[in-house]
């Protein structure tokens, strides 16, 4: 992995391609689908394995990755730099999702901090992977203007 921090999970798969290994991990991933929009030629939940990075040449797949917003997809090129971070780093709250940031991250976790250069956190509370989102918002019809709401009556 790129000096971003490996993730800790078990849940990471790499992908190999001609220079470059895609990695994914499943309990990040939140279904944006920038990867699929981006490159479906390697990005395609049709096929198996989904991700299949030698369709592609290796600047084009670590291109499309920096798209995803979550954190879920990494790269590394086998002669080429990590991934740079954003500066300024960049903040967005997703309507009814999490909050994205993307720049020079220190995360803590239930496993310690995690270092990398996107990120999706949950903001609802219900995530079973603290502390990032994973689709709960989603699955529990979680909205966001309602938290708004409570703060705007504290
Ligand atoms: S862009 Fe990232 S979060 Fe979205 S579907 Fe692809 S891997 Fe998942
Ligand atoms: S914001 Fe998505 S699980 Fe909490």
């Amino acid at each position: 992995m790129a000096d971003q921090g490996e993730p800790s999970q078990s849940s990471v798969h790499a992908y190999r391609g001609d220079g470059v290994t895609v990695f994914y991990d499943i309990r990040r991933c939140t279904h944006f689908a920038e990867c699929v929009r981006g490159l479906p030629a390697v990005f395609d939940v049709k096929q198996r394995p989904w991700i299949q990075p030698r369709n592609a040449p290796a600047d084009r797949v670590a291109e499309v990755v920096r798209r995803c917003p979550t954190g879920a997809l990494h790269y590394e090129l086998d002669d080429g730099p990590p991934e740079a971070p954003d500066r300024p780093t960049r903040i967005r709250a997703v309507p009814d999702g999490p909050v994205t940031l993307r720049g020079q991250l220190a995360i803590e976790t239930p496993d310690g901090e995690l270092r990398d250069v996107r990120a999706a956190l949950c903001r609802c509370g219900l995530t079973e992977n603290q502390p990032f989102c994973d689709q709960q918002c989603k699955r529990a019809g979680w909205k966001s203007q309602q938290a708004d709401d409570a703060l705007d009556h504290e």
